[in-house]
C-alpha cells in the first residue's frame, strides 16, 4: 500500500523537477554571466541509474509526474536512455523536457521513441540577431522549426516560454501571440524575476502580466481558456477567438500559488530542493551512494517546504541562478 507524501501543509507531493545538468550552451542574459558558472564537477553529478533510483523511491509515495531540466538537458549524452528509465516506472504517467531547443531538430524523435511526453521549450525571440543578442551565442537558430520538430515528433502539447523584457523583446509580444492562432501552440509570456546574474538587467526591465495582457488584447479580444490537459502549473491561460492554441501569462513577483505548489526539485548533484527560491536542500547522493533509503531523506526534506516564498523582499542577485537549481 502507498501513503501519499504531504508536507507540513498538507500539500502532495506528485510533481518532481530533475535537473540533469547545470551547463548550458546558452548564457542568457537574465541566467547566466557571459562567462559560464562555476560548474559542478562531473563525479558529483548524479547517474542516471541514480535518478532513476529517486524516482522508484518516490513513486509509490504519490510522484506522478516528472520534468527533465537543466541547465540545458540534451547537453547530457544520449538523455533518451535516461527519458527510457524513468518511463518504465510504474505510477509515473507524465514525463516533460524543459529545453532551449537548440538540439531538437536532430533529438526529437528518438526522446518521443524513449518515451518522452512532451516539451517546453523557451524562446525569448523569434528573430535570428536577437536570439544571438539574449543568448550571447553565435549561432542560427529558429524555434518556429525547432518547436515544429518537436510537434512533428508527437511531443504535444507545444508550450513555449518567453521571459518579457521591456526593451528587449517587448516588441515581440504579438509575434508570439500570433502563433496561437494557427497552431496547437502554447505561448506563456514570463515575468523576468531577480535571479541569477542580472547586473544588465534591472527591475526596469519587469514587464507586469497585466501590462502584457493589455498589450495581447490589442489584436484581438482574449477570453479565459483552460489551457492544455497536463501540467498547467501556475500560469494564467487565454485565447483568442477561434484559435487552435492558448497564450498564458506566468507570474511569479507576486507568489499567489505557493499555497497550491505541489512540486520539489532534484539538482543535478543529488540535493531535493522544496522551494525554488528557499534555502531548503536535503543532500540525497550521500544516502544513494551508501545504499540507504531514502524515504526517511524525503520526509524531513518535505517537512521544511515552506509555506510560501518573499521573493519581493529579497535582494537582485541574492538568488542562485535557475540553472542552477533547475527552475
Ligand atoms: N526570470 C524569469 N524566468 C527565468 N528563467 C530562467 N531565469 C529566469 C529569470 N531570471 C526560466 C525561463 C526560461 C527558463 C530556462 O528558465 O522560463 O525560459
Ligand atoms: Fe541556458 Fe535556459 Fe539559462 Fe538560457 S535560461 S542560459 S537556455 S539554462
Amino acid at each position: 500500500m502507498s501513503v501519499t507524501l504531504r508536507d507540513s501543509f498538507g500539500r502532495s507531493i506528485e510533481y518532481l523537477r530533475i535537473s540533469v545538468t547545470d551547463r548550458c550552451n546558452f548564457r542568457c542574459r537574465y541566467c547566466m554571466p557571459a562567462a559560464g558558472l562555476e560548474w559542478l564537477p562531473k563525479s558529483d553529478i548524479l547517474s542516471y541509474e541514480e535518478i532513476a533510483q529517486v524516482v522508484r523511491e518516490l513513486s509509490p509515495l504519490g510522484l506522478r509526474r516528472l520534468r527533465i531540466t537543466g541547465g540545458e538537458p540534451t547537453l547530457r549524452p544520449q538523455l533518451e536512455l535516461l527519458v527510457g528509465m524513468l518511463r518504465s516506472i510504474p505510477g509515473i504517467e507524465d514525463i516533460s523536457l524543459s529545453t532551449n531547443g537548440v538540439r531538437l531538430p536532430e533529438l526529437a524523435g528518438s526522446f518521443r521513441e524513449a518515451g518522452l511526453d512532451r516539451v517546453n521549450m523557451s524562446a525569448d525571440s523569434l528573430r535570428p540577431d536577437r536570439i544571438r543578442q539574449i543568448s550571447r551565442r553565435n549561432i542560427d537558430f529558429d524555434p518556429i522549426a525547432a518547436a515544429t520538430a518537436a510537434e512533428q515528433a508527437g511531443l504535444s502539447p507545444i508550450k513555449i516560454n518567453v521571459v518579457v523584457m521591456r526593451g528587449i523583446n517587448d516588441d515581440e509580444l504579438s509575434d508570439f501571440a500570433r502563433l496561437t492562432i494557427e497552431r496547437e501552440w502554447h505561448v506563456r509570456f514570463i515575468e523576468l524575476m531577480p535571479v541569477g546574474e542580472m547586473r544588465e538587467l534591472t527591475w526596469d526591465h519587469v514587464v507586469p502580466s497585466e501590462q502584457v495582457l493589455r498589450q495581447l488584447e490589442e489584436i484581438a479580444p482574449l477570453e479565459p481558456a483552460a489551457g492544455p490537459a497536463r501540467g498547467n502549473g501556475p500560469a494564467r491561460y487565454f485565447r483568442f477567438a477561434n484559435a487552435r492554441g492558448t497564450v498564458a501569462v506566468i507570474t511569479p513577483m507576486s507568489h499567489t500559488y505557493c499555497g497550491s505548489c505541489n512540486r520539489v526539485r532534484l539538482t543535478a548533484d543529488g540535493r531535493l530542493r522544496t522551494c525554488l527560491f528557499g534555502d531548503d536542500e536535503v543532500d540525497l547522493r550521500s544516502p544513494l551512494r551508501a545504499g540507504l533509503p531514502l524515504e526517511p531523506f524525503f520526509r524531513s526534506a518535505l517537512s521544511s517546504k515552506p509555506k510560501e516564498h518573499h521573493l519581493l523582499q529579497m535582494q537582485v542577485g541574492g538568488l542562485r541562478a535557475l540553472s542552477q537549481v533547475g527552475g
